[in-house]
């Protein structure tokens, strides 16, 4: 039986959360630059993208550039971002196509301006789709995104309008890039590191966590299957 039809359908993760890394150590074993590991990564998320809402997911959010990563080297970086500016436009017939949202959280004032744009229209002309919602993770990291979040909750405290015995972890949550999403309950990390590398660390209090030695340039359909079987395997107690 392979892995997709032991899942139980009933009881499927509504949001599951990628942490997609190892594409340059993929690349280098190989002899390759690192930016063919980027390259070849685009296929894991089409894989991905497309397993995910072949059986129902809700949200799937992928870490692709993280605020530390601007700290590469320059043709890494703007390779990564001519790649992603590519995949996004090449991609927004299918995304259209699989009833697929695209959203994003993160620091995208950063991005290029051409970047930006065309990220802006892949945004709006998937807006209306309501299948799975895709977000991307650019230019994010969850300590920048949490230390936005204490600066607009101060400035609604200074203009009278919050007080500060009303502020909830609700009403954090709802300061966040992430206020529309409900929170992970799987958070996939591949290339065998075992870190969170500031990726939703509000967010990931309760999600269980799967790590696999598969670099993400390998990751392919069954892989994804076999994380959400593995999660149906556990208890999730949420400390009751
Ligand atoms: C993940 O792969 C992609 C990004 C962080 C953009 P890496 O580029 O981190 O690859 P490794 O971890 O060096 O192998
Ligand atoms: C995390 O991977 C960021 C993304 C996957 C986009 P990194 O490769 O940047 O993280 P570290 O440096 O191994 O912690
Ligand atoms: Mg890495």
């Amino acid at each position: 039986m392979t892995y997709k039809e032991k899942i139980d359908k009933a009881r499927l993760p509504q949001h599951i959360a990628i942490i997609m890394d190892g594409n340059g150590r993929w690349a280098k074993e190989r002899g390759f630059d690192r930016i063919v590991g980027h390259q070849n990564g685009v296929v894991s998320v089409r894989e991905t993208t497309e397993a995910a809402a072949e059986i129902g997911i809700k949200y799937l959010t992928l870490y692709a550039f993280s605020t530390e990563n601007w700290g590469r080297k320059k043709e890494e970086v703007d390779a990564l971002m001519e790649l992603l500016v590519d995949t996004i436009e090449k991609e927004t017939p299918t995304l259209n196509k699989n009833n697929v949202r695209l959203l994003t959280i993160g620091d995208l004032k950063r991005l290029p301006e051409g970047a930006a744009k065309k990220m802006a229209k892949c945004l709006d002309d998937t807006a209306g789709n309501t299948g799975l919602s895709l977000v991307l993770a650019l230019s994010y990291s969850s300590r920048w995104e949490i230390t936005n979040a204490v600066k607009e909750i101060c400035e609604e405290v200074k203009d009278g309008k919050l007080n500060p015995d009303d502020i909830t972890a609700d009403v954090i949550s709802r300061h966040l890039d992430t206020k529309s999403i409900p929170d992970p309950d799987l958070l996939i990390r591949t290339s065998g590191e075992l870190r969170i590398s500031n990726f939703l660390l509000w967010q990931l209090a309760y999600t269980e966590l799967y790590f696999t030695d598969v670099n993400w340039p390998d990751f392919r359909k069954e892989n994804l299957y076999e994380a959400i079987y593995n999660f149906q395997q556990r208890e999730r107690r949420f400390g009751k």
